[in-house]
C-alpha cells in the first residue's frame, strides 16, 4: 500500500487553516490558493467541509472542477448527509476522497456526541462503506484519537479499513501528545490494528503545546507516510504542523529520514506570502523556513561566517525555498511598466494585463511618495489592487482633523455601485473612528468591527502601513486589507474592502434592506 521512501502531504490549509479565528476567504482566494498548491505540487489537498456551508460547498465543487494534478478531498462527519455532500462536491476531481471524522475519546463520545461506543462503531463504519460506494478513495479520522483508549481505538480503526478505508489518519486534535509517546502509540497501532497494511498511515498533529512539527516528524520515524498540513501553520487555535517545516526537515535531513516528498521547495516562499496575504494571518519575524529573519543573520561573527561560505550558519540554501538570489531587489520611480512586470514574474505572480494596469498606477502613486519599492511593497500592492479591483464602493476622498484639541472628524467621498457620489461628515474618538463613522453611514452594511491591526510593511519612516480589519456582519466575518503610507487612508480602505466584501456576498449583493430581511 504504502510507497516506503515517500511522504505524501496533504495539505488542508483550505479547511483546517481556514478554521483559524477571524478567517474567511471567498472562492475565488481558494482557488487561488489551491492552484498555488497545485503548482507546489502537494500530493493531496483537502478543500474544505462541503456540508458546512454552501460557500464550502462552492467552493469544494470549483477546486474539484479545476485543480487536475493533486487528490481533492472533502471532510465529512459521519453522517449520511455530510458524506452526500462531500461526493456532490469533489465527484467533479480527476481524483475525488472522500474525508469521514468521528470522535474515539471517551471525553468526545461522552459530552459531544452523547452515544454509545457501540453505536459509534456502527456509524463510522456505516459511513465509511456509504463513501466507498461512491468513491475508491476513502479516509477516516478517529478525533481525538490521542486521548482514546487504545483497545477502541485499534477497534475503530480495524472496522473502518475492513469497511473500506484506504487512508487513517490519526489526529492529535488538541495537541495533548509528546513525540516519543506518539510515536509509541502509532507502533502500537501498527501492531494491534491486524490489517493496518491495507491502508496508508497517516497523521494530524496540533499546535497547541508547540508540538506539532515535532510529533509529525515522530510519526514519519515509524511509518506515518501521509502528513497533514497548513501553510504557515495555520489553522484551529494554535494551528496544524506547517506545511514548510515539515517539507525542508525532510529535504534538509537527508540522513536522518531517508525519505522524499513531492512537494516543489522553490514555491514554498510564494505560497506562504500568499497565504499570508489573503488570510490576513501574518507571519511572525521569527518563523522557521518562511519568517522575514528566517535568512537574516544579525551578529558581526555570522555574518562574517555567511559571506566567507553560506553553509557556516546556513543549513538551507534561501534559493532552495524560492526567495529570490539578491531577495529584495528594489524598484523605484524611474522603473517602468516592464521592469515592475518582470519583478513581479519573479515573485510569482500571474497577474493580468488589467491588474498590472491597476498596480502599474498604484506603484507610480507610491514610488513618488517612498521612493525605494520592494517585494514587500509590491505584496502589498498586488494583494489591495486585486482586491480594489472587485469593491463596489471605491473611496474618492478621505479628509480627516485631529489633533490634542476638538472633536477628531472625517470627511468621506465615495463612489457607490452605480457611480453616484456619496459624501459625509462624521465625528469619533479619534480620526480612524470618525472616518469609519462615515463610511458606515454611507453604506449603511449594519456591522461590528471585531479586528483592526496596522502593520509597517516595511522599515523607515516613510514606510506603508497595511491595515487588516475584521468585521461580522449578517452571522459571517469578513477581512478587509490595504496599505497605504497614510494609516489613515489605509484604515478606511480596508474598512471599505471589508464593507465591500460583505455586499458582495450577501444574499442579494444589496446593502441595509438584504442585511436586514434575510
Ligand atoms: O483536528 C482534527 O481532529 C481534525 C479532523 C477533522 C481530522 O481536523
Ligand atoms: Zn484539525
Amino acid at each position: 500500500m504504502t510507497n516506503e521512501n515517500k511522504v505524501l502531504i496533504f495539505d488542508t490549509t483550505l479547511r483546517d487553516g481556514e478554521q483559524s479565528p477571524g478567517v474567511a476567504l471567498n472562492v475565488e482566494e481558494k482557488l487561488e490558493i489551491a492552484r498555488a498548491l497545485e503548482r507546489m505540487n502537494v500530493d493531496i489537498i483537502e478543500a474544505g467541509f462541503p456540508a458546512s456551508s454552501p460557500g464550502d460547498l462552492e467552493s469544494v465543487t470549483a477546486i474539484a472542477k479545476e485543480i487536475r494534478e493533486p487528490v481533492i478531498a472533502g471532510l465529512a462527519r459521519a453522517v449520511g448527509g455530510d458524506v452526500d455532500a462531500c461526493w456532490e462536491a469533489v465527484k467533479h476531481a480527476e481524483r475525488p476522497r472522500i474525508h469521514v471524522f468521528l470522535s474515539t475519546s471517551d471525553i468526545h463520545i461522552m459530552h459531544q456526541l452523547e452515544k454509545d461506543k457501540e453505536r459509534v462503531l456502527e456509524m463510522a463504519r456505516e459511513m465509511v462503506a456509504r463513501a466507498k460506494a461512491y468513491c475508491e478513495d476513502v479516509e477516516f479520522s478517529p478525533m481525538d484519537a490521542t486521548r482514546s483508549v487504545p483497545e477502541y481505538l485499534y477497534r475503530m480503526l480495524t472496522e473502518v479499513i475492513d469497511a473500506g478505508a484506504t487512508t487513517v489518519n490519526i489526529p492529535d486534535t488538541v495537541g495533548y501528545a509528546m513525540p516519543d509517546e506518539f510515536a509509541q502509540s502509532l507502533r502500537d497501532i501498527q501492531e494491534n490494528v491486524p490489517n493496518i497494511d491495507k491502508a496508508r498511515l497517516s497523521v494530524h498533529c496540533h499546535n497547541d503545546l508547540g508540538l506539532a512539527v515535532a510529533n509529525s516528524v515522530a510519526a514519519i520515524k515509524v511509518g506515518a507516510r501521509q502528513i497533514e498540513v497548513c501553510v504557515n501553520g495555520i489553522g484551529e487555535r494554535a494551528g496544524n504542523a506547517s506545511l514548510e517545516e515539515i517539507v525542508m526537515a525532510i529535504k534538509t535531513r537527508p540522513d536522518f529520514f531517508e525519505l522524499t516528498t513531492n512537494v516543489d521547495s522553490r514555491q514554498i516562499h510564494r505560497v506562504s506570502r500568499l497565504v499570508s496575504q489573503l488570510t490576513g494571518m501574518s507571519i511572525q519575524p521569527n518563523k522557521a523556513i518562511v519568517g522575514i529573519n528566517a535568512f537574516r543573520h544579525q551578529s558581526g561573527i555570522h555574518q562574517h561566517g555567511v559571506t566567507k561560505m553560506r553553509e557556516t550558519y546556513e543549513i538551507i540554501d534561501p534559493q532552495e525555498i524560492g526567495l529570490p538570489k539578491g531577495t529584495n531587489l528594489v524598484l523605484n520611480k524611474n522603473s517602468g511598466r516592464h521592469g515592475l512586470k518582470a519583478r513581479l514574474d519573479d515573485l510569482g505572480y500571474e497577474i493580468t494585463s488589467a491588474e498590472l494596469d491597476h498596480v502599474f498606477v498604484a506603484f507610480k502613486e507610491l514610488a513618488d511618495k517612498k521612493g525605494e519599492i520592494d517585494d514587500r511593497d509590491l505584496d502589498a500592492l498586488v494583494s489591495g489592487e486585486r482586491r480594489a479591483i472587485e469593491d463596489i464602493y471605491k473611496l474618492e476622498v478621505l479628509q480627516v482633523s485631529c489633533g490634542n484639541q476638538g472633536e477628531p472628524s472625517a470627511t468621506v467621498k465615495v463612489i457607490g455601485p452605480e457611480g453616484q457620489v456619496k459624501e459625509t461628515t462624521s465625528t469619533g474618538t479619534g480620526p480612524v473612528d470618525a472616518a469609519y463613522q462615515a463610511l458606515n453611514s454611507i453604506v449603511g452594511v449594519p456591522n461590528q468591527l471585531i479586528e483592526y491591526s496596522v502593520n509597517s510593511v516595511t522599515e523607515g519612516i516613510d514606510a506603508q502601513g497595511e491595515v487588516t480589519v475584521r468585521i461580522e456582519a449578517g452571522g459571517r466575518t469578513f477581512v478587509g486589507r490595504a496599505a497605504d503610507t497614510d494609516i489613515v487612508v489605509a484604515s478606511a480602505k480596508a474598512l471599505l474592502n471589508a464593507l465591500n466584501r460583505a455586499i458582495a456576498q450577501s444574499p442579494q449583493g444589496k446593502t441595509e434592506e438584504a442585511w436586514a430581511n434575510p
